[in-house]
């Protein structure tokens, strides 16, 4: 029960990454605020919370908005730890990206989190850790995946700069590689091509197989937990980024 009476905000708790992430901090004795934009879903993930009825509270809020951030802060007076992993990303094609499908890819992944941190500052305590989840992209992008590499990677270039200015509060990404999630149905919806794409990926990565999200949930509980990550991105991608 080492995260006993921590407050942790984790963004994107309804789903994947970020419901293993709200499972696993809230098994570590911690209080978990759990934020997505929708109220049913962040209900039924909280249910497969084991004993979800204590230290667990719910906001459904839109992080990309300011009056999102501002229901997020309201939720606690104090907290220890902030975790993102909420993302709702684009992929298209270079030749069809409009303005419009762009700036909601930049707003979502990269200056979202960066405002829903500089919302929070007056509520972080001196020592507490924000985290955002970036990812594979930025080494690897897969065709209709440019922007969103290049966001992830500027994820990863800003919590370098975040950590410097806000220390002593230490400022990481997690970046993850293919991990099984319901995002995959948005980002490739025919079933039997995706299993294609998978078993492809399987076979070439030095992990022999995708991530499940406790993995990147266990990375998240370690980078919070370890007072010396600061600056740092945590790659937990079973080898991706080298083959
Ligand atoms: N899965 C992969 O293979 C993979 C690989 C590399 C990187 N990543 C990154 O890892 C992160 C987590 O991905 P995942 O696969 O766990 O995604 P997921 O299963 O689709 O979950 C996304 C979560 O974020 C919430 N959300 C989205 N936009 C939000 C907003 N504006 N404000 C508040 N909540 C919001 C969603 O709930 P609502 O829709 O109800 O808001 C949901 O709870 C993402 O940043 C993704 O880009 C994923």
């Amino acid at each position: 029960m080492e995260l006993q009476n921590k407050t942790i905000i984790v963004v994107g708790a309804s789903s994947g990454m970020g419901l293993a992430t709200a499972a696993r901090l809230h098994a570590a004795g911690a209080h978990i605020v759990m934020v997505g934009r929708t109220e049913d879903k962040l209900a039924e993930a909280a249910k497969t919370i084991e004993s979800s009825t204590e230290r667990i509270s719910l906001v459904a809020a839109d992080m990309t908005t300011d009056e999102g951030r501002q229901r997020i802060k309201a939720a606690s007076d104090h907290v220890d730890h902030l975790v993102v992993t909420a993302a709702d990303l684009s992929y298209m094609p270079i030749k069809d990206f409009t303005v419009e499908a762009a700036e909601k890819v930049v707003q979502s992944k990269l200056l979202a989190p960066l405002f829903l941190a500089q919302a929070l500052l007056p509520v972080l305590a001196e020592n507490a850790s924000v985290t955002f989840v970036s990812g594979i992209a930025a080494e690897r992008p897969i065709a209709g995946g440019a922007l969103t590499g290049a966001v992830n990677g500027g994820l990863n270039a800003l919590v370098r700069g975040m950590a410097i200015e806000l220390a002593p509060i230490r400022v990481n990404t997690v970046s993850p590689g293919w991990v099984e999630t319901p995002i995959w149905e948005q980002v490739m919806p025919d079933k039997a091509k995706r299993e294609e794409l998978f078993n492809a990926m399987r076979a070439k990565i030095p992990s022999r197989r995708l991530g499940k999200p406790q993995d990147i949930a266990q990375a998240i509980h370690l980078v919070i937990t370890n007072g010396f990550i600061s600056g740092s991105t945590m790659y937990v991608d079973g080898g991706q980024r080298l083959v």
